[in-house]
């Protein structure tokens, strides 16, 4: 048994000596490619990959992911992500936030009103009677700047909103680190600051099908979500300010995994609702929010947060219509869904919900991994 140690020292000797060290493939590695202009910006491509061959593509139009590639079980890469061809298919009229950044606040707030330190702020209502995803031109319709970290595994993205844009108070500075580890997480830290108190709520939009491409809809999907309560909404979305148990709602109960499809006709419009994830008793902690599988492929996501709440959006909106889109597929209804993590949708209206007022001197600060692998 002693001599198991030095057995395993040769081992691991024998395995690095057998790969060369120029074998791209097994570092982390960043490439850019130029793919277009918007008035006189240029938008890059940055791709990081890394030593097992995963790959994080993202634009620094709207920190807008455009490709996550991924193993099945039989080792066939894909990608697992809805999105377009070209940047044009980005800046299509009705793109429905595929892979990008959301801010200033993500998610809803009623009416596009809020009230703080007794003035009260007017913002563009983008959807229906409500403000949306940060406005007319949120984070997701800006351009970051990015920047390298050591490492060649993550690069940092910045962005600074100014007093009064898009009606929010204070200006704020943005920073998002994409990193992708050797383990194949893809995780995501946000922060923020402020000159004056404004709402902060910023979380990622992307589209998943672990299919990559072989199903047409996420029904099929298995998805678990670690929340035991979510917040009812009114006809326009807005929560109620009540909270309801999944215990009471089956069709809402997801604390075991479950297809997507069994209940979804139960619940009008599908699922775009805000759950309440069961945290471990500390009051910020990078824990276990979701699992998503899809058996026929094997691919299998977690995803882990610190924030309190997760949207679960099954792509009820999409409707075959959107161009440019990857191989010309048709993004049907379900195509796709999204795992919104995040504070609570309307919080500044709900004094009962967690704080998102971010005042100077205070940093914001929010991580999500979204942790690739087969089973
Ligand atoms: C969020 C919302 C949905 C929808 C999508 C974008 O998930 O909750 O209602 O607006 O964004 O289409």
């Amino acid at each position: 048994m002693k001599k198991f140690p030095y057995l395993l020292l040769i081992v691991a000797v024998f395995a690095c000596k057998s790969k060369p060290s120029a074998d791209a493939s097994a570092t982390f590695a960043i490439q850019e490619t130029a793919i277009g202009k918007i008035d006189t910006s240029a938008v890059t491509e940055y791709t990081i990959s890394n030593p097992s061959g995963m790959k994080v593509s993202f634009l620094n139009y709207g920190g807008t992911v455009t490709k996550i590639i991924t193993k099945d079980k039989a080792g066939n890469w894909g990608d697992v992500i809805l999105g377009y061809d070209s940047l044009s298919g980005c800046l299509q009229k009705g793109n429905p936030y595929f892979g990008v950044l959301v801010g200033r606040y993500a998610n809803r707030i009623a009416k596009g009103k809020f009230t703080l330190d007794g003035k009260t702020y007017q913002l563009a209502t983008n959807n229906g009677p409500n403000a949306l995803h940060g406005g007319l031109k949120g984070f997701d319709k800006v351009i970051w700047s990015v920047e390298k970290l050591p490492g060649d595994s993550s690069l940092q993205l910045t962005y600074k909103s100014k007093d009064g844009e898009e009606g929010y108070p204070g200006n704020v500075t943005a920073t998002v680190v994409y990193s992708l580890s050797s383990n194949n997480e893809f995780k995501i830290d946000y922060k923020a600051t402020t000159d004056k108190a404004t709402p902060i709520n910023l979380t990622n939009h992307c589209y998943f099908n672990l299919s990559a491409g072989a199903d047409s809809t996420i029904l099929g999907h298995e998805l678990m979500l670690k929340a035991s309560w979510f917040t009812p909404v009114d006809t326009t979305l807005i929560p109620t300010g009540k909270l309801a148990n999944v215990m009471e709602s089956a069709a809402m109960n997801f604390t075991e995994p479950k297809q997507i499809g069994k209940d979804l006709n139960e619940v009008k419009g599908g699922y775009d609702h805000n759950w309440i994830l069961d945290k471990k008793g500390k009051v910020v902690g990078l824990d276990l929010a979701a699992t998503l599988y899809h058996p026929t492929s094997g691919r299998f996501m977690e995803v882990f947060t610190t924030e309190p709440g997760i949207q679960f959006y099954s792509g009820n909106f999409l409707d075959g219509t959107l161009t440019n889109t990857k191989s010309g597929k048709k993004y049907i209804q379900h195509a796709a869904l999204c795992l919104e993590t995040q504070h609570f949708p309307d919080s500044p209206n709900e004094p009962s919900f967690p704080n998102t007022i971010l005042k100077p001197g205070e940093t914001y600060t929010h991580t999500t991994v979204y942790k690739f692998s087969v089973k």
